[in-house]
């Protein structure tokens, strides 16, 4: 029996992942960029060797499919492994607005190889990750980092790169919690029906290649202006795919627009701040550290939350 911890940050993408060209493997339709965050992470702990699966999230014990998926995931790792124990904690809460599947993934990937006692490169853990959830790929690195969009039918060139590590620039991603209802229709469910019924679908993946690579130049730059205009526009292409969805899905809350609207505002006012949105109402913002607060104080009326975070570091086994 071995016991193996590790930690991972989430990410929030910049340039989009949306679509995927293999569901069994989660291989994207395009290549995206991401910024890991500071501040929140998951812990997870995989016990290779117990009594039964088991599952123990944020103190309770899972048996949904939410735990199924765990369980198969270290099932890739070793197809006749003995029966593991999960205990996984998120140091935010579920309701702050950040998807919890990358950091997941990530920590569970790192951890449960290490408690099997393999040695992954970390491109293979993130190959592995990837295959928990897409966004989880990118999990493994701190700062800004690339997932690969790949050519090869098996995925293994379809992972995570890092472009520059968190102290490459300091930057700050506001996090407004519009709402903590549970999202009406999953991501992964979303993202087929748009790649099924969206006559946009087809643009969206023909021009993500130019965004990344306008965005990889931008950060390398930390150019904030023509990274904060390649986020937006990526952003509202993937929402485009999603409006132009037969029936259209929508994610946005009243409130959602209201802060994108402050966010054009505030920039009318010479304070660089963009905004992007995942598969649901919340809205991060990209601005300088010297802007967060005063960008703050004009989104919190409209808010049940901020969070104001930084570049995180990579995911570790501790
Ligand atoms: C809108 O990685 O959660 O946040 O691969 O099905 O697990 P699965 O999806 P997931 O999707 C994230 C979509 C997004 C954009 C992004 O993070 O790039």
């Amino acid at each position: 029996m071995i016991t193996s911890t590790a930690i991972a940050h989430p990410n929030i993408a910049l340039i989009k992942y949306w679509g995927k060209r293999d569901i069994s493997l989660n291989l994207p339709s395009v290549p995206s960029l991401s910024l890991t965050l500071s501040q929140f992470y998951t812990q997870t702990t995989v016990v290779w060797g117990a009594k039964q699966d088991q599952l123990i999230l944020n103190g309770e014990r899972i048996r949904s499919l939410e735990a199924q998926k765990v369980f198969q995931f270290l099932d890739i790792i070793d197809g006749s492994r003995p029966p593991c124990k999960v205990i996984s904690e998120n140091n935010f809460p579920t309701a702050a607005g950040l998807a919890s599947s990358a950091s997941a993934f990530a920590a569970l990937a790192l951890a449960g190889t290490s408690a099997a006692d393999k040695d992954y490169s970390l491109q293979a853990l993130s190959v592995l990750a990837r295959q928990g959830s897409g966004s989880a790929c990118r999990s493994l690195w701190g700062g800004w980092v690339e997932w690969l969009h790949g050519d090869k039918e098996n995925g293994s060139d379809s992972h995570g790169i890092p472009l520059a590590p968190p102290e490459h620039w300091d930057i700050r991603l506001i996090v407004g919690v519009v709402s903590d209802q549970k999202k009406p229709i999953s991501s992964r469910k979303a993202m087929k029906h748009t790649a099924n019924t969206s006559p946009f679908f087809q643009a969206w993946c023909d021009t993500a290649q130019e965004d990344l690579d306008i965005a990889r130049l931008a950060v390398l730059n930390k150019d904030i202006q023509t990274l904060g205009e390649q986020m937006e526009h990526s952003t509202m292409k993937m929402f485009s795919t999603m409006f132009s969805a037969k029936p259209s899905i929508h994610y946005w809350k009243p409130q959602t627009l209201k802060i994108l609207e402050i966010v054009e505002t505030l920039r009318q006012k010479n304070i660089s701040c963009w905004a992007t949105m995942d598969a649901g109402p919340n809205v991060k913002i990209l601005c300088s550290p010297e802007h967060s607060h005063m960008i703050v104080e004009a989104i919190k009326p409209h808010c049940l939350k901020t969070h104001v975070l930084s570049a995180g570091p990579d995911a570790k086994l501790i």
